[in-house]
Protein backbone atom coordinates (compact mmCIF):
# COMPACT_ATOMS: atom_id res chain seq x y z
CA UNK A 1 0.00 0.00 0.00
CA UNK A 2 1.05 3.53 -0.83
CA UNK A 3 1.38 6.02 1.94
CA UNK A 4 -0.36 8.95 2.55
CA UNK A 5 1.79 12.03 1.03
CA UNK A 6 1.62 14.56 3.58
CA UNK A 7 0.67 18.54 1.48
CA UNK A 8 3.01 20.50 3.07
CA UNK A 9 2.59 23.00 0.74
CA UNK A 10 -0.78 23.03 1.06
CA UNK A 11 -0.31 23.16 5.39
CA UNK A 12 1.78 26.43 4.47
CA UNK A 13 -1.15 28.16 2.60
CA UNK A 14 -3.39 27.66 5.33
CA UNK A 15 -1.05 28.87 7.87
CA UNK A 16 0.06 31.95 6.01
CA UNK A 17 -3.59 32.70 5.16
CA UNK A 18 -3.94 32.47 9.47
CA UNK A 19 -1.42 34.72 10.14
CA UNK A 20 -2.69 37.38 7.26
CA UNK A 21 -5.84 37.53 9.20
CA UNK A 22 -3.61 37.91 12.72
CA UNK A 23 -1.24 40.41 11.32
CA UNK A 24 -4.61 42.06 9.86
CA UNK A 25 -6.18 42.19 13.55
CA UNK A 26 -3.16 43.68 14.88
CA UNK A 27 -3.30 46.37 12.78
CA UNK A 28 -7.16 47.08 13.31
CA UNK A 29 -6.52 46.89 17.07
CA UNK A 30 -3.86 48.04 17.98
CA UNK A 31 -3.02 49.82 14.89
CA UNK A 32 0.67 47.83 14.55
CA UNK A 33 2.35 46.00 11.48
CA UNK A 34 4.03 43.73 12.24
CA UNK A 35 7.52 44.08 10.97
CA UNK A 36 10.54 40.91 10.05
CA UNK A 37 14.16 41.94 9.36
CA UNK A 38 16.34 39.71 7.44
CA UNK A 39 19.78 39.79 6.92
CA UNK A 40 21.89 38.37 4.38
CA UNK A 41 25.58 38.41 3.89
CA UNK A 42 27.33 37.23 0.93
CA UNK A 43 25.68 36.09 -2.20
CA UNK A 44 25.24 32.20 -1.36
CA UNK A 45 22.89 31.25 -4.07
CA UNK A 46 20.70 29.32 -1.78
CA UNK A 47 20.26 31.86 0.71
CA UNK A 48 19.63 34.33 -1.81
CA UNK A 49 16.53 32.43 -2.84
CA UNK A 50 15.65 31.90 0.91
CA UNK A 51 15.63 35.45 1.27
CA UNK A 52 13.65 36.15 -1.69
CA UNK A 53 10.78 34.10 -0.68
CA UNK A 54 11.00 35.36 3.23
CA UNK A 55 10.41 39.23 2.00
CA UNK A 56 7.79 37.97 -0.26
CA UNK A 57 5.83 36.39 1.79
CA UNK A 58 6.51 38.92 4.70
CA UNK A 59 4.30 41.09 2.27
CA UNK A 60 1.89 39.28 0.99
CA UNK A 61 0.95 38.50 4.87
CA UNK A 62 0.20 41.93 5.42
CA UNK A 63 3.63 42.29 7.27
CA UNK A 64 6.91 45.11 6.82
CA UNK A 65 9.90 43.32 5.22
CA UNK A 66 12.94 44.74 6.40
CA UNK A 67 15.86 43.63 3.88
CA UNK A 68 19.62 44.07 4.65
CA UNK A 69 22.09 42.37 1.58
CA UNK A 70 24.96 43.07 3.12
CA UNK A 71 28.93 42.12 1.25
CA UNK A 72 30.69 39.03 2.36
CA UNK A 73 33.44 41.56 3.42
CA UNK A 74 31.67 43.19 6.12
CA UNK A 75 32.81 42.84 9.73
CA UNK A 76 31.56 41.29 12.52
CA UNK A 77 31.59 44.66 14.59
CA UNK A 78 29.45 46.05 11.64
CA UNK A 79 26.96 43.03 11.65
CA UNK A 80 26.35 43.39 15.50
CA UNK A 81 26.18 47.64 15.21
CA UNK A 82 23.33 46.42 12.89
CA UNK A 83 21.64 44.13 15.40
CA UNK A 84 21.78 46.24 18.11
CA UNK A 85 20.08 48.95 15.95
CA UNK A 86 17.60 46.15 15.00
CA UNK A 87 17.15 45.25 18.34
CA UNK A 88 15.88 48.83 19.57
CA UNK A 89 13.63 49.58 16.50
CA UNK A 90 10.23 49.79 17.66
CA UNK A 91 8.73 48.51 13.86
CA UNK A 92 11.04 45.22 14.09
CA UNK A 93 9.37 42.45 15.87
CA UNK A 94 11.50 39.59 14.57
CA UNK A 95 15.30 39.72 13.74
CA UNK A 96 16.51 36.56 11.49
CA UNK A 97 20.55 36.62 10.36
CA UNK A 98 20.58 34.10 7.41
CA UNK A 99 22.76 31.34 7.91
CA UNK A 100 25.33 30.35 7.32
CA UNK A 101 27.69 33.22 7.45
CA UNK A 102 30.84 34.18 6.05
CA UNK A 103 33.73 32.44 8.12
CA UNK A 104 35.12 35.27 9.95
CA UNK A 105 32.04 36.18 11.49
CA UNK A 106 31.09 33.84 14.62
CA UNK A 107 27.60 32.60 14.05
CA UNK A 108 27.35 32.06 17.58
CA UNK A 109 28.57 35.72 18.10
CA UNK A 110 25.95 36.72 16.46
CA UNK A 111 22.91 34.78 17.44
CA UNK A 112 23.72 35.84 20.75
CA UNK A 113 23.56 39.63 20.14
CA UNK A 114 19.83 39.27 18.97
CA UNK A 115 17.23 40.38 21.40
CA UNK A 116 15.84 36.59 22.52
CA UNK A 117 12.09 38.34 22.14
CA UNK A 118 13.08 39.02 18.35
CA UNK A 119 14.65 36.44 18.23
CA UNK A 120 12.34 34.34 15.38
CA UNK A 121 14.71 31.65 14.32
CA UNK A 122 14.58 30.35 18.13
CA UNK A 123 18.03 29.87 18.14
CA UNK A 124 19.11 32.42 21.11
CA UNK A 125 20.29 30.34 24.70
CA UNK A 126 17.39 31.98 25.87
CA UNK A 127 15.04 30.43 23.75
CA UNK A 128 16.51 26.98 22.79
CA UNK A 129 16.42 27.08 27.12
CA UNK A 130 12.94 28.34 27.59
CA UNK A 131 12.52 25.00 24.93
CA UNK A 132 14.44 22.90 27.07
CA UNK A 133 12.76 23.72 30.67
CA UNK A 134 9.25 23.36 28.72
CA UNK A 135 8.15 27.03 28.71
CA UNK A 136 6.74 28.84 26.16
CA UNK A 137 9.25 30.48 23.73
CA UNK A 138 10.02 31.06 20.07
CA UNK A 139 11.10 28.21 18.97
CA UNK A 140 13.22 27.59 15.69
CA UNK A 141 10.76 26.91 12.17
CA UNK A 142 11.95 24.24 10.87
CA UNK A 143 11.38 22.06 13.58
CA UNK A 144 7.91 23.77 14.65
CA UNK A 145 6.53 22.93 10.54
CA UNK A 146 7.38 19.26 11.37
CA UNK A 147 5.26 19.28 14.48
CA UNK A 148 2.30 21.08 12.85
CA UNK A 149 2.68 18.48 10.08
CA UNK A 150 2.58 15.59 12.05
CA UNK A 151 -0.11 16.87 13.81
CA UNK A 152 -1.92 16.63 10.25
CA UNK A 153 -2.05 12.71 10.53
CA UNK A 154 -2.26 12.34 14.39
CA UNK A 155 -4.78 14.77 15.88
CA UNK A 156 -2.77 13.62 19.63
CA UNK A 157 0.67 12.80 19.55
CA UNK A 158 0.78 11.74 23.07
CA UNK A 159 2.60 8.45 23.94
CA UNK A 160 4.36 8.08 20.43
CA UNK A 161 7.15 6.78 19.92
CA UNK A 162 9.60 9.13 17.99
CA UNK A 163 12.76 8.86 16.63
CA UNK A 164 14.79 12.26 15.44
CA UNK A 165 17.65 11.33 13.46
CA UNK A 166 19.95 14.19 13.19
CA UNK A 167 21.24 16.17 16.55
CA UNK A 168 21.43 20.15 15.17
CA UNK A 169 20.58 23.44 17.05
CA UNK A 170 18.55 24.32 13.91
CA UNK A 171 16.10 21.19 13.95
CA UNK A 172 17.28 17.83 15.56
CA UNK A 173 17.30 19.19 19.26
CA UNK A 174 14.67 21.16 19.15
CA UNK A 175 12.70 19.00 17.69
CA UNK A 176 12.94 16.73 20.05
CA UNK A 177 12.59 19.05 23.18
CA UNK A 178 9.10 19.97 20.65
CA UNK A 179 7.66 16.46 20.31
CA UNK A 180 8.46 15.74 24.14
CA UNK A 181 6.44 18.90 25.02
CA UNK A 182 3.72 16.75 23.16
CA UNK A 183 4.37 13.78 25.60
CA UNK A 184 5.88 11.61 23.49
CA UNK A 185 8.55 9.05 23.93
CA UNK A 186 11.58 10.49 21.77
CA UNK A 187 15.03 8.83 20.90
CA UNK A 188 17.46 10.96 19.51
CA UNK A 189 20.39 9.51 17.02
CA UNK A 190 22.77 10.34 15.26
CA UNK A 191 26.24 9.76 13.71
CA UNK A 192 27.43 7.67 16.75
CA UNK A 193 24.18 5.64 16.90
CA UNK A 194 24.61 2.04 16.74
CA UNK A 195 22.55 0.35 14.44
CA UNK A 196 20.49 3.35 13.23
CA UNK A 197 17.74 1.35 11.13
CA UNK A 198 16.66 -0.63 14.00
CA UNK A 199 16.68 2.20 16.28
CA UNK A 200 14.36 4.07 13.10
CA UNK A 201 12.03 0.83 13.13
CA UNK A 202 11.10 1.30 16.78
CA UNK A 203 9.37 4.87 15.77
CA UNK A 204 5.72 5.54 15.05
CA UNK A 205 7.29 9.01 13.88
CA UNK A 206 10.18 9.24 12.07
CA UNK A 207 12.18 12.84 11.69
CA UNK A 208 15.19 12.53 9.75
CA UNK A 209 17.17 16.09 9.45
CA UNK A 210 21.26 14.82 8.87
CA UNK A 211 21.77 16.29 4.92
CA UNK A 212 22.61 12.76 3.69
CA UNK A 213 20.86 12.13 0.34
CA UNK A 214 18.60 8.66 0.12
CA UNK A 215 19.52 7.60 3.61
CA UNK A 216 16.52 6.44 5.16
CA UNK A 217 15.37 3.00 3.16
CA UNK A 218 12.11 1.14 3.17
CA UNK A 219 13.13 -1.48 5.29
CA UNK A 220 14.22 1.37 8.27
CA UNK A 221 10.69 2.15 8.21
CA UNK A 222 7.97 0.50 10.52
CA UNK A 223 4.97 -0.40 8.64
CA UNK A 224 2.34 2.36 8.97
CA UNK A 225 4.73 5.17 10.23
CA UNK A 226 4.91 8.84 9.57
CA UNK A 227 8.20 10.09 7.85
CA UNK A 228 9.18 13.54 8.33
CA UNK A 229 11.81 14.61 6.08
CA UNK A 230 13.59 17.87 6.41
CA UNK A 231 16.81 16.71 3.98
CA UNK A 232 16.90 19.14 0.74
CA UNK A 233 19.94 17.68 -1.66
CA UNK A 234 20.65 18.47 -4.93
CA UNK A 235 22.13 15.42 -6.42
CA UNK A 236 23.15 14.66 -10.29
CA UNK A 237 20.72 13.05 -12.32
CA UNK A 238 21.47 9.31 -14.75
CA UNK A 239 20.10 11.96 -17.81
CA UNK A 240 22.46 14.49 -16.58
CA UNK A 241 21.16 17.95 -14.65
CA UNK A 242 20.15 17.63 -11.15
CA UNK A 243 17.39 17.35 -8.77
CA UNK A 244 16.12 18.04 -5.36
CA UNK A 245 16.08 14.85 -3.17
CA UNK A 246 15.29 14.39 0.66
CA UNK A 247 17.67 12.20 3.18
CA UNK A 248 14.50 9.38 2.69
CA UNK A 249 14.60 7.04 -0.14
CA UNK A 250 10.59 8.15 -0.87
CA UNK A 251 9.61 6.00 -4.30
CA UNK A 252 10.84 2.61 -1.80
CA UNK A 253 9.89 4.75 1.38
CA UNK A 254 6.53 5.33 0.42
CA UNK A 255 6.07 1.70 0.01
CA UNK A 256 5.87 1.25 3.69
CA UNK A 257 5.12 4.33 5.71
CA UNK A 258 1.58 5.09 6.46
CA UNK A 259 1.82 8.71 5.55
CA UNK A 260 5.28 10.88 4.32
CA UNK A 261 6.41 14.73 3.63
CA UNK A 262 7.91 14.59 -0.16
CA UNK A 263 11.14 16.26 -0.82
CA UNK A 264 10.52 19.07 -2.28
CA UNK A 265 6.37 20.02 -1.33
CA UNK A 266 6.94 18.88 2.32
CA UNK A 267 8.89 20.31 5.17
CA UNK A 268 10.37 23.40 3.02
CA UNK A 269 7.11 25.35 2.74
CA UNK A 270 6.27 25.27 6.25
CA UNK A 271 9.49 27.03 7.50
CA UNK A 272 8.44 30.21 6.14
CA UNK A 273 5.19 30.27 7.30
CA UNK A 274 6.22 29.38 10.52
CA UNK A 275 8.88 32.25 10.28
CA UNK A 276 5.80 34.33 10.02
CA UNK A 277 3.88 32.66 12.80
CA UNK A 278 7.38 33.52 15.25
CA UNK A 279 6.94 37.13 13.90
CA UNK A 280 3.46 37.58 14.70
CA UNK A 281 4.24 35.39 18.23
CA UNK A 282 6.86 37.64 18.68
CA UNK A 283 4.75 41.22 18.23
CA UNK A 284 1.94 39.69 20.33
CA UNK A 285 4.35 39.20 23.12
CA UNK A 286 5.99 43.23 23.19
CA UNK A 287 2.01 44.11 22.68
CA UNK A 288 1.57 41.78 26.20
CA UNK A 289 -0.94 39.66 23.99
CA UNK A 290 -2.38 36.29 25.25
CA UNK A 291 -0.45 34.08 22.76
CA UNK A 292 -3.32 31.19 21.20
CA UNK A 293 -2.55 27.48 22.35
N1 LIG B 1 19.72 28.71 6.80
C1 LIG B 1 19.06 27.57 6.50
N2 LIG B 1 17.99 27.42 7.31
C2 LIG B 1 17.98 28.50 8.14
C3 LIG B 1 17.10 28.91 9.18
O1 LIG B 1 16.12 28.27 9.54
N3 LIG B 1 17.46 30.07 9.81
C4 LIG B 1 18.54 30.80 9.45
N4 LIG B 1 18.79 31.91 10.11
N5 LIG B 1 19.36 30.44 8.47
C5 LIG B 1 19.08 29.29 7.82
Amino acid sequence: MSARIIDGKAEAIRLRARIAEEAAQLKRSHGVVPGLAVVLVGDDPASEVYVRNKATQTREAGMASFEYRLPASLSERALLDLIEELNVRSDVNGILVQLPLPPHISAENVVNAIAPEKDVDGLHPTNAGLLAVGRPALVPCTPLGCVILAKTVHENLRGMDVVVVGRSSLVGRPAAQLFISESCTVTVAHSATRDLPAVCRRADILLVAVGRPLLVKADWIKPGATVIDVGINRVAKDSGGTRLVGDVAFEEAVQVAGAITPVPGGVGPMTIACLLANTITSTKLRLGLQLAA
